[in-house]
């Protein structure tokens, strides 16, 4: 207990000594080269590998990696890797080096070549919740170049990928987005708002980063663009010929084709295209987006997909008295026995900064009207949930404080351990919330969350915990040690607030 109220009054100074604001957690990166991101990454034998180093410090840095499999290539000033995969299935353990005037870093990247991608949940941008039906090709561009510039990458933030949209819309008088949908061979066609969708995705390859996009089952998007029924095929090849990475199969209009609600009349779609994908000569991850539809969590990993939604859409999540991410993540966290690497349960993108609002897609951008105190929740539930973490606001307008939010090491690292585990309930009641997810070195991140309108202690003992003996204490969102815990954690929460802290 002692050291309980040590911690307290550590996390009071860390919270005006560290950053610009009071309310700022993450510790400003220093000059000296830090290299970020996951310990381990997946590429499938012979299939295109580009991987951007995470990595934070002072421009310019000078990169090495040895070990490096001969046909992936290192460009030192920018530490992207980029080749192709070995034939061979089999683990390359890389040793990283980054070097800038202020000092340098060193860290172990293992390399998988082999069947399972997304070892460690996908990070990155999309477009819907900002941009919705008005996305352009000029606009996912800026976003992947802003995206490096504000130094989310160096974080670990990777794929940029458009959601709905990028197709025509049939029977569309908007001479931007109507006209035929296919060319005469059955080919999809892009809107006039995606001009050249190749030259974009090798752009954003370019940057070290990886592309994703989106279609339907259905004849018809959710926005009623052009889907990909009975082209499941030739649309596929087509999204791997201009070279995405990731693939957003949204079932919307796939009702209509089969409106049974039977285990197997879901699956069928997403059969289907993970075996397609499967076949394709590059990685794509596959994210089912049925919104939880016949428990997907229980088959989805099995049809080829790699995360799958497990609710309706966070934006539209209409909720009581917290805020939509909360009770999204009620519904998320009892999921816990079905993740692992691979195979991820999604709830959906992080929506803050200035973002769009999903019941008037019309209406411009807005800051969030979550307080800084529900920001932080969200970011730790996401984290501890082994959520991928794809952010969803305006890249113009990112600022310092969802940077902050968004930008943390310790916190991503805890998204990003190797175990892959979700984090499990410990406990749930109206007021508060205790999880705890399992990490690859030994130790446990506990989240603690005040689910209440006043501020409020929340404590977990060892006897729920499943802990014993001492254990060391650490703060991640600000970088600090906590001292020893012994039997217990414990912090005062303000309303609606939440904390992570980490039991070695
Ligand atoms: C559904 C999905 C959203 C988004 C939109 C696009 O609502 O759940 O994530 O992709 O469609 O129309």
């Amino acid at each position: 207990m002692i050291s309980d109220v040590r911690f307290a009054f550590a996390l009071l100074l860390a919270g005006s000594a560290l950053a610009d604001s009071p309310e700022m957690r993450t510790p400003k990166a220093g000059p000296a080269p830090r290299l970020n991101g996951p310990e381990l990454t997946a590429v499938r034998a012979g299939h295109e590998f580009i991987y951007r180093i995470p990595a934070t410090g002072n421009r310019p840095m000078r990169f090495s990696a040895k070990g490096l499999p001969p046909s992936i290539q290192l460009d030192p000033a920018t530490g992207i890797l980029r080749g192709k995969a070995p034939e061979r299935e089999g683990e390359h353990r890389i040793a990283l080096r980054a070097e800038n005037s202020a000092g340098h870093d060193e860290r172990t990247l293992k390399l998988v070549v082999g069947r399972t991608l997304a070892l460690t949940p996908p990070m990155g941008w999309n477009h819907w919740y900002t941009h919705y039906d008005r996305i352009t090709q000029a606009e996912m561009e800026r976003s992947a170049r802003q995206l490096v510039d504000t130094g989310m990458a160096d974080y670990g933030y990777q794929y940029v990928s458009i959601d709905d949209c990028w197709m025509v819309k049939p029977g569309s008088n908007d001479p931007e987005v109507g006209g035929p949908t296919r060319d005469s061979a059955g080919n999809i066609l892009t809107n006039k708002r995606f001009p050249d969708i190749k030259g974009m995705v090798d752009r954003i390859h370019g940057l070290g980063l990886r592309a994703g996009t989106y279609t339907s089952p259905g004849p018809l998007t959710c926005t009623k663009f052009e889907g990909a029924y009975n082209h499941e095929e030739q649309d596929a090849r087509q999204i791997a010929a201009w070279g995405f990475d990731l693939l957003k199969y949204d079932w919307c209009s796939y009702r209509r084709i089969d409106p049974a609600e039977t285990l197997e009349a879901r699956k069928k779609p997403y059969v289907l295209m993970g075996a397609i994908l499967e076949r394709q000569n590059r990685d794509i991850l596959l994210n089912l987006c049925q919104y939880g539809m016949s428990e997907v969590w229980k088959w989805g990993g099995e049809v080829g997909g790699h995360s799958w939604r497990t609710t309706g859409d966070l934006g539209l999540e209409k909720s009581a008295r917290l805020p939509g991410f909360y009770s999204i993540a009620f519904k998320n966290m009892v999921l816990s026995d079905y993740a692992g690497p691979g195979r991820w349960n999604d709830p959906d993108y992080i929506l803050i900064g200035t973002v769009g609002n999903a019941f008037k897609t019309g209406a411009p951008p807005q800051k969030t009207s979550l307080t800084a105190d529900e920001q932080y929740s969200y970011m730790s539930l996401w984290s501890l949930m082994a959520s991928p973490l794809f952010y969803s606001g305006d890249m113009k307008f990112l600022d310092e404080f969802t940077l902050n939010v968004l930008c943390n090491r310790e916190v991503i690292a805890i998204n990003q351990d190797r175990l892959g585990k979700q984090a499990r309930v410990v406990r749930k009641t109206e007021d508060e919330l205790v999880l705890l997810k399992p990490l690859a070195n030994g130790g446990v991140a506990v989240g603690l969350f005040n689910l209440s309108e006043q501020k409020r202690t929340v404590t977990a003992s060892w006897a729920e915990l499943g802990l014993s003996g001492a254990r060391k204490n650490r703060d991640p969102w600000r970088y600090r040690d906590r001292g020893t815990a012994r039997g217990l954690v414990s912090l005062e929460l303000p309303r609606h607030g939440g904390e992570i802290t980490v039991l070695q």
